[in-house]
Formats: C-alpha cells, structure tokens, sequence
C-alpha cells in the first residue's frame, strides 16, 4: 500500500499500525509511505531487505523482527538514517549494529505505560478470580446452581503484591493494586522508585487518616526477596518478555501446586507456548496484548512516525543512543 507516492523521503512500514494520523504526519512532511500488507505474521531478514530496496529513507519496524547486522546493512546502503521498533522494547534490535551502520534507533516509550499496566492487575485478577476457568464452565452448560466452593480464589486486599522492575510500568501496576485493591507492596529495581515511594507512602497516610489499615511498603534489596516476601507469590503475572520466565519449571509448578496461579502475555518461545501449558487450568494466558487497547496502539504508532520523521528531518527522536 503506497501513499504520497511522489513523496520526498521513502518510508516503510513493515506492518498496517492503527489509525491514520501517523500516515498523515509523514505525508505532511513529503514522505512516500509505504505498508507492507504481505499477510505472514512474521517477516523474515530477507522479506525486509527486499521491502528496502535500493532507497529508503527510514523503516518503522516490529518486534518480531530481528533488527541486527544484517538489516542495518541493508539499511543504510539504501540511504537509510532512521529504525523505528513500535514498541517500547528493543531486545529484537541490535542498537550497535545501528550505531555502527550509523542508523538512528527510536522506540515508543510512555504511551503504553498505563495500558499494559491494565493488563498486568487484568490478568492478576484473572488469576486470582479464576476467570477464564469459571468463563468456560459456564459456556460448557455446567453451572446448575450457586454453591459455597464453587470457583473460589484468593482475595487481593490486605496481601502483599511484589513488582519486580519499577520502571514506568511496574510503578504503575503497583499505584494500580495499591490504590485500587489497597495491597502492600513489596518490589525490587536496582534504581529507587521515589515517586512511587512517595505515593504509596502519601496514600498510606490518607488510609490511616480515615482509620484504616495504613499500607505496608517495602523495597527489596534482592528479587529473591520479593519472591520470599509477596504473598501474591501464589500468582505470578509475566507482562515484560517470555524469557524472563522458565515456562518447563513454570509448566511442572503449575502441576505440582494446583493453588499457584499464573497470568501470561508473553511466552519464552512466542508464538508458541512450552508443551503443557495450554492444559493448565490455572494458567490464563494471552496473545502479548499488554499495551494492546486503540488509544495506546495509535499513540505508538504516531510516535514511531515521528521518530523517523525526526532523523530524516534532524528532530530529536526517542530512544535515539547517539542523544
Ligand atoms: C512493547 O512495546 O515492548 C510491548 O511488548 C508491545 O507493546
């Protein structure tokens, strides 16, 4: 799909983003914009050096793709100056790669903070609610009537929640489970989350001012310590990347302690999941949609516009590693 085909500067999309207002933005600023609309999920190293060709300018690109040597290669023989990822990680990109071919790396931070935030407490209530077992019980016709043990779980308030990166959105999880399910809140960063610190803290007092249970915080010199102290430890949530997470070990807990619960968006080995997995009844798992609502997708794909823009153009750009 070509737009602005007499456009200035070439500019690829590997993939259709949401909304129209990032296309806008570059035709605006004489860009040929082209979509790349083949139907395969994944593109291979070799369908986007085809997609670059011999001129282009700059390349919005995904995280399924692998953005090394070869790419930026590619890239900049074609006159490129500027790699998009939409997404806020860049694990699939080797950004010395891009500073050796001299390519300009941008991301799209901020945007998605709180929308895959939602996702995290979505699935920890998921989880700890038994929601998606309870959903199919009753698509399977099996709900005959209330009882006492039917689909019981665990209740949130007054435990204690461990967030393991403090970052923009595990601070935002935690204010979330804090604030909306008055959870304590044990976590672990190397750096000190201080308006976090400051929040928690500031909504502590607001609790015991009403005479309520003021919340316990904590930050944890170790992630070994999280583990040993959260008693949301019988549910873990993965929003981050598969690899954090051993799914065979996770796959025999899961067998071993029917009470563990666990909620995943993202997969070790995506887009497949570790044999066993799908079985678990007390696994909810999703197709890496954290940061998946319409408002947040169309920000990322404005702002991965306007990263490239910004190179090609000599804004400055997120996430670039020469600034
Ligand atoms: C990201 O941005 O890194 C997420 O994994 C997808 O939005």
């Amino acid at each position: 799909e070509v737009w602005n085909p007499n456009g200035k500067y070439r500019v690829i999309s590997t993939k259709p983003m949401p909304g129209t207002r990032w296309i806008n933005l570059l035709i605006e600023q004489d860009c040929r914009v082209e979509i790349c609309t083949e139907k395969k999920t994944i593109l291979s190293v070799e369908d986007i050096i085809a997609l670059i060709g011999n001129k282009c300018d700059g390349v919005i690109g995904q995280l399924t793709e692998d953005w090394g040597d070869t790419l930026f290669a590619a890239l900049s023989r074609a006159g490129g100056k500027a790699f998009s990822n939409m997404a806020v990680g860049y694990n699939n990109v080797d950004v010395n790669a891009a500073n050796k071919y001299g390519v300009a790396v941008g991301n799209t931070p901020g945007v998605l903070t709180e929308t895959t935030a939602e996702l995290a407490a979505s699935l920890s209530l998921a989880a700890s609610r038994r929601i998606v077992e309870a959903d199919e019980f009753m698509r399977a016709g099996l709900y005959d009537g209330w009882l006492p043990h039917l689909f019981v779980g665990n209740l949130l308030k007054g435990q204690t929640v461990g967030v393991i990166g403090a970052g923009r959105i595990g601070s935002a999880y935690a204010r979330m489970m804090v604030e909306g399910f008055k959870m304590n809140l044990i976590y672990y960063d190397l750096y000190q989350a201080t308006r976090l610190e400051k929040f928690v803290t500031a909504y502590g007092e607001f609790l015991k001012s009403n005479g309520e249970q003021p919340v316990y915080w904590k930050r944890a010199s170790s992630m070994d310590e999280v583990l040993r102290e959260a008693d949301v430890e019988a549910i873990l949530v993965n929003c981050s990347r598969g690899p954090v997470v051993d799914e065979v070990a996770l796959v025999e807990h899961l067998k071993q302690n029917p009470m563990f619960r666990v909620g995943l968006d993202v997969f070790e080995d995506e887009p497949f999941m570790k044999p066993g997995l799908a079985e678990m009844k007390n696994a909810v798992v999703v197709p890496h949609i954290a940061s998946a609502s319409k408002w947040t997708r169309e920000g990322m794909a404005t702002l991965a516009a306007l990263n490239v823009l910004g190179k090609i153009k000599g804004y400055p750009i997120w996430g670039d590693p020469n600034q």
